[in-house]
């Protein structure tokens, strides 16, 4: 099989590309690096520095291809609200651009990574695929909105395709350099540098993580598997609910340090409980978690260990700068 994954050279893309080529299957890529290190790209992949939005490109590399796997994404849900053109810009106009190309191109299937975030406040947790999306955020409005773009289109010229929900993954190869993502990661990265992790409001924010290689185990099988052909799936545990403050206490007493967090006001828009339900994909796809919370996070401060703990990179321009903007971000405080 010949398959495209975008956002290669990103955390989820790059272990993707690698479950798929060690099973011998053919990997073509794309990534703009705005999100992912190049290093992250394996050596296998037939990689190309594009923006999805680069519409013509994308129908030149998307020849030939069985599957399209699309992940380019900025993963930037707490931004969205300060940063909404650069987010949605590389959402919205980056799915439909990969949508077309994969549809000119007579792709099978097209698989869509959305995000938890498409949910946003619900009345009871676990998140349901059942449930009436109420997203809060442009990053959440972004992904739903490329759903119903993907829905129509594929539905218009009958292509396969699927909606994968990813929540809070964590793992090696995850950029812990970002002070706008990954909280688990950022974390890691401050305490490795000796300094105390910082928290939006009082830490009770709940959420489940789950595990690079247990998603994509499951992810991979997105490809073929008949029974979620037009599903909406939900990917990852839906055991060990934490809170933040929980999380960086693990993360503390894993690296034996005194954690006393540093807690700044709280994000507009911030959900407090987000989980979600795995027994769809347990019913469909058999998922079963197999990496424990605390062995996650071990792994993401090992990876961090070796690459070296880094300074944090401002890297994306806040749009929007008021009063509601987290200090964190305005006067760089990670
Ligand atoms: N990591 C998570 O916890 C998580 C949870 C839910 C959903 N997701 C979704 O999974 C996908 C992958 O996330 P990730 O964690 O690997 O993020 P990531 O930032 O590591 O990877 C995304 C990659 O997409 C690239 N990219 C962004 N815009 C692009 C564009 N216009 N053209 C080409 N490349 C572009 C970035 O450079 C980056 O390498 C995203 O769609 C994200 O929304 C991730």
């Amino acid at each position: 099989m010949k398959v495209f994954i975008s956002g290669v050279a990103g955390f989820l893309g790059s272990h993707l590309a690698d479950v798929f080529l060690a099973d011998g299957h053919e990997v073509v890529g794309c990534d703009n690096l705005v999100g992912g290190y190049l290093d992250n790209v394996p050596a296998d992949v037939e990689f190309h520095q594009y923006d999805c939005t680069y519409h013509n490109s994308m129908v030149k590399i998307t020849r030939g291809c069985d599957v399209v796997y699309h992940c380019a994404a900025s993963a930037y849900e707490g931004l969205s609200v300060f940063s909404p053109f650069f987010v949605t810009k590389n959402i919205v106009q980056a799915s439909v651009s990969m949508i077309s190309a994969a549809i000119a191109n007579g792709v099978r299937r097209f698989v869509f990574c959305s995000s938890m975030a498409r949910y946003g406040t619900q009345d009871t947790v676990p998140f349901t695929e059942d449930m009436i999306p109420r997203p809060q955020d442009p990053y959440g409005i972004g992904k739903l909105s490329s759903e119903a773009l993907l829905e129509n289109l594929a539905g218009v010229h009958g292509m396969e395709y699927v909606i994968a929900v990813p929540h809070n993954i964590i793992g090696p190869r995850q950029k812990y350099d970002d002070p706008y993502r990954n909280v688990a990661s950022i974390m890691a990265n401050l305490m490795l540098q000796g300094r105390q992790p910082i928290i939006y409001g009082d830490g009770n924010q709940k959420r489940c993580f789950s595990f690079i290689q247990d998603d994509v185990k499951i992810l991979k099988r997105l490809a073929t598997e008949p029974a979620v052909n037009g599903e909406v799936i939900n990917i990852g545990p839906d055991d060990e609910f934490v809170t933040i403050r929980e999380l960086a206490e693990t993360i503390g007493e894993l690296l034996d340090f005194d954690v006393r967090p540093v807690y700044v006001r709280s994000r507009p828009q911030e959900v407090l409980l987000a989980n979600c339900s795995a027994d769809k994909a347990r019913r469909l796809l058999n998922y079963e978690t197999q990496v424990k919370l605390r062995d996650g996070l071990a792994a993401v401060i090992e990876h961090i260990r070796q690459r070296g703990p880094r300074p944090f990179k401002y890297h994306i321009d806040l749009e929007i700068i008021n009063d509601k903007t987290p200090e964190t971000w305005k006067d760089k405080l990670f």
